[in-house]
């Protein structure tokens, strides 16, 4: 049933389950975007070099809170790199002392500073047992890297050439497969019924690969994996619709400056933080769910995770179309920020 038309909604404060803040000066310019709605991160750790050790893990928390305003509420929960030489023992001592909520798996060369990702899935057996004995979750950038296998296949044949095996062999590890983007990925997990879940980015549910590739090339809209089909987009917006509690937000909010989008071969990732609420908003009103929309993107996350909903909430308002800045200023230079190709209406109240 279609919800009525209501013009403002109160939610529990909204978490991002997968957000990349980068270093340095990027971190500077991005992390306030992030904080200024969401009450929790999961930071991903493919920095150059990467997050893998907690040691890593707590000094990268530290620079993201000194990014940040002395009293800001927002909270970033650090995630390690898994590599084949990673130590089950470090991974077990961060999660037990809360330094680090989950583990990031990056096949070899799938996407963004992945080159030191796992190839041989034989050799990190070790750390998901440890993982799954401990309750730690996986992370799963779930894309093949085979040059043969067709970039919109991708995703579909890592489910079954590399999670079914893993699943298989270690069946208590809880996985989160991250910014799904296939009807097949969305099946997957509904299939599945113990220690799966999904998050969907804010861009996949708005873009279909039309939009990066038709009438033009729009490297803004570029992201890795890659936007598919329309049916696969409309399967993920009634997948984050349906309030299924293994589907939650995972923005994958990945800056890069223009300068390195706008080459002859441009990086991946779309930058979305900013704008990710009123986009939602707008996504959910339209499939007659604005009701949804506090499940997925403030409950179901830290049911998967084992936490606390925000104690707080957030209100969003139908208003005027919201002027939104298209980048977003660095000094590192400009961040183009996603532009849904609709106006946003909704206002986000309580920023602070
Ligand atoms: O588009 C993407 N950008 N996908 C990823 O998996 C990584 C991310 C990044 O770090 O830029
Ligand atoms: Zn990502």
């Amino acid at each position: 049933m279609r919800d009525a038309a209501p013009t403002t909604i109160t939610i529990r404060r909204p978490d991002d389950w997968h957000l990349h803040l980068r270093d340095g000066e990027m971190l500077a310019a991005v992390a306030p975007e992030t904080a200024r709605h969401f009450g929790r991160a999961i930071i991903m750790p493919n920095l150059v070099p990467p997050v893998v050790t907690a040691a890593q893990a707590v000094a990268y928390r530290e620079r993201i809170m000194a990014a940040l305003p002395g009293d800001t509420r927002f909270e970033p929960l650090m995630t390690l790199y898994l590599t084949e030489d990673t130590d089950p023992a470090d991974v077990a001592a961060a999660f037990g002392e809360g330094i680090a909520r989950a583990v990031k798996l990056y096949p070899a060369g799938a996407t963004t500073n992945s080159a030191s990702g796992v190839a041989d899935f034989d050799k990190v057996r070790g750390v998901l047992e440890t993982m799954a004995e401990i309750g730690m979750p996986l992370c799963v950038h779930g894309e093949v890297t085979d040059s043969e296998i067709d970039i919109f296949d991708r995703e579909a044949v890592f489910i079954d050439r590399v999670l079914k095996p893993i699943r298989k062999a270690v069946p208590d590890l809880r996985v989160v497969m991250e910014h799904v983007t296939t009807q097949d990925a969305v099946d997957y997990v509904r299939d599945s019924h113990k220690n799966i879940a999904a998050t969907i980015t804010t861009h996949h549910l708005i873009i279909n690969r039309n939009h990066i590739l038709a009438g033009g090339i729009r490297p803004h809209y570029y992201c890795l994996p890659v936007a598919k089909r329309e049916a696969h987009r409309v399967a993920l917006v009634q997948a984050a619709v349906s309030g299924d509690r293994r589907f939650f937000l995972g923005t994958d909010s990945a800056p890069h400056t223009d300068a390195n989008k706008l080459m002859a071969c441009g990086c991946a990732g779309v930058f979305s933080a900013s704008v990710t609420m009123s986009c939602l908003a707008e996504v959910f009103e339209a499939a007659g769910k604005l009701s949804a929309l506090e499940a997925f993107a403030s409950l179901n996350g830290p049911k998967f995770y084992k936490m606390p909903a925000n104690e707080d909430t957030i209100t969003l308002t139908k208003g005027a179309p919201l002027e939104v800045a298209p980048v977003l200023k660095t000094a590192q230079g400009d961040v183009t920020v996603f532009d849904p190709g609709f106006p946003l209406h909704w206002h986000i109240q309580d920023e602070t």
